[in-house]
């Protein structure tokens, strides 16, 4: 009989090594378990590091606010690897140095989930489709997905994700493909570092963005570029390497507030750049080096509301000889030369040596003007972006006489009322 019972014991004892608890005692002297070689310093927070592991194991309590898994052996999360974690706040999962697979809706569920982190993985290269789709979180949601050895964002990866607060995606280079970044409804700030490939249509779909920034990437702006999304505050791309700014990289995406291009070098502006793009508030394009010359003033026509082309330094040579006969004289005041014409304003490059002078461009060009009606901003999308409201200053008329759907009318009174004079 005693013999018996010390065998049981030892049974459960085996069974509990087994199941690899160990125990901490809480202040009410209650105990809880903490899985594995893990460490539970909170009750609420779960901290597995440098352990052995497959999967989230089914046993494990699920009371946890906060899980980190860092160094775990992980190699593949698995679809709804959290679920029964209702009360996941916070998870983290960084430096598993084999984990090179997250699958589709392997965060599903995680309905109190406000932050979520994949750092450091050196072996995750790809985010596929709808690995972030499912979440279904009540509160706004952080994700960081930032120095893994990420290469590829498939499409449709953050299908119909909602409520972000923060979307940051950072690596050394990576490939962002059509739909990638498409149907996210409502995302507060998305920062994207380290592109450098930007699909045609990476966004549809997606709206209400409050920031698209995107910096410290070496990629081509290609046309449409940004198609499909709709109603962003603000788009800045900045300090970024841009080879060629291609025919309308912002066309078909709807109600932009301000897309600020800043500090940039740029090698190529295509015209017609900023065309075919649907309520437009203002773009302001300053303080970028572009090395090859604009070779028409299409290059900086647009349909925004506000243009500002200043600061920028841009190559002077014989392909820039329309600036000449450029009627914008703030455009040619407020940009200038590079090396080659010792930084002089636009507006004192003569052109030396071109072959012959060809005949002066007529402009401004009829197309020009084909939009009859300056853009009307929606007011329908909500309070962010109710600043959208009409108003062009005057600075900005008189900046871009291009794009001012008024100057013909003006130019036609003024022709008229000089040649009373002729
Ligand atoms: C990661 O965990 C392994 C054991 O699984 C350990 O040998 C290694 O030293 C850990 N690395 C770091 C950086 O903690
Ligand atoms: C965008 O949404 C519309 C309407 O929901 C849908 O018909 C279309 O297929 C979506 N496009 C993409 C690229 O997801």
């Amino acid at each position: 009989m005693h013999l018996f019972l010390e065998f049981n014991c030892v049974v459960i004892l085996v069974v509990l090594l087994d199941l690899g608890f160990t125990a901490v005692i809480n202040s009410d002297d209650e105990e809880l378990p903490c899985p594995g070689s893990c460490l539970c310093e909170e009750e609420d927070t779960l901290f597995c590091n440098s352990i052995e592991l497959q999967k989230v194991p089914g046993y494990w309590p699920n009371h946890y606010r906060k899980v980190v898994l860092r160094n775990v052996s992980l190699t593949t999360l698995h679809k709804a690897s959290f679920k029964r974690f209702k009360a996941l706040e916070e998870l983290r999962i960084e430096e598993c140095f084999q984990l090179d697979m997250i699958d589709k809706y392997a965060f599903k569920g995680l309905h109190k989930l406000r932050i979520l982190a994949i750092t450091r993985n050196p072996k995750l290269t790809q985010i596929y489709k709808a690995t972030f789709s499912g979440i279904g979180n009540e509160n706004s949601l952080k994700i960081f997905i930032n120095n893994n050895a990420l290469t590829h964002v498939q499409p449709y990866s953050f299908k119909n994700v909602q409520n972000i607060r923060e979307l940051t995606i950072e690596d050394e280079c990576v490939s962002f493909g059509k739909n990638s970044l498409s149907s996210i409804l409502k995302l507060d700030f998305a920062v994207l570092r380290g592109v450098c490939h930007l699909a045609a249509e990476t966004f549809s779909n997606t709206t209400r963005v409050h920031n698209l920034h995107i910096s410290d990437s070496n990629f081509d702006l290609v046309t449409r570029a940004f198609a499909g999304l709709t109603h962003v505050n603000h788009i800045l791309l900045q300090n970024n390497r841009i080879n060629t700014i291609h025919e309308d990289a912002f066309g078909g995406s709807s109600t932009i507030g301000n897309l600020q291009i800043q500090t940039n070098k740029i090698i190529h502006l295509e015209p017609r750049a900023f065309a075919a793009t649907e309520n437009l508030g203002s773009v302001v394009f300053m303080q970028n080096t572009i090395t090859q010359a604009l070779r028409s003033p299409e290059c900086i026509y647009n349909e925004a509301q506000k243009f500002v082309f200043s600061d920028n330094t841009l190559k002077c040579d014989c392909a820039l000889k329309w600036a000449r006969h450029h009627s914008d004289r703030t455009f040619l005041k407020e940009n200038f030369c590079g090396r080659e014409e010792a930084f002089k304003a636009l507006i004192y490059y003569e052109p030396q040596g071109c072959p012959t002078e060809p005949p002066p461009i007529e402009e401004p060009s009829t197309r020009f003007f084909m939009t009859e009606e300056p853009p009307l901003l929606s007011t329908d999308a909500g309070n962010n972006f109710n600043y959208l409201s009409k108003h062009t200053s005057s600075t900005a008329s008189s900046r871009c006489s291009l794009i001012n759907w008024q100057l013909p009318i003006v130019c036609v009174l003024l022709r008229s009322h000089f040649t009373q004079y002729l």
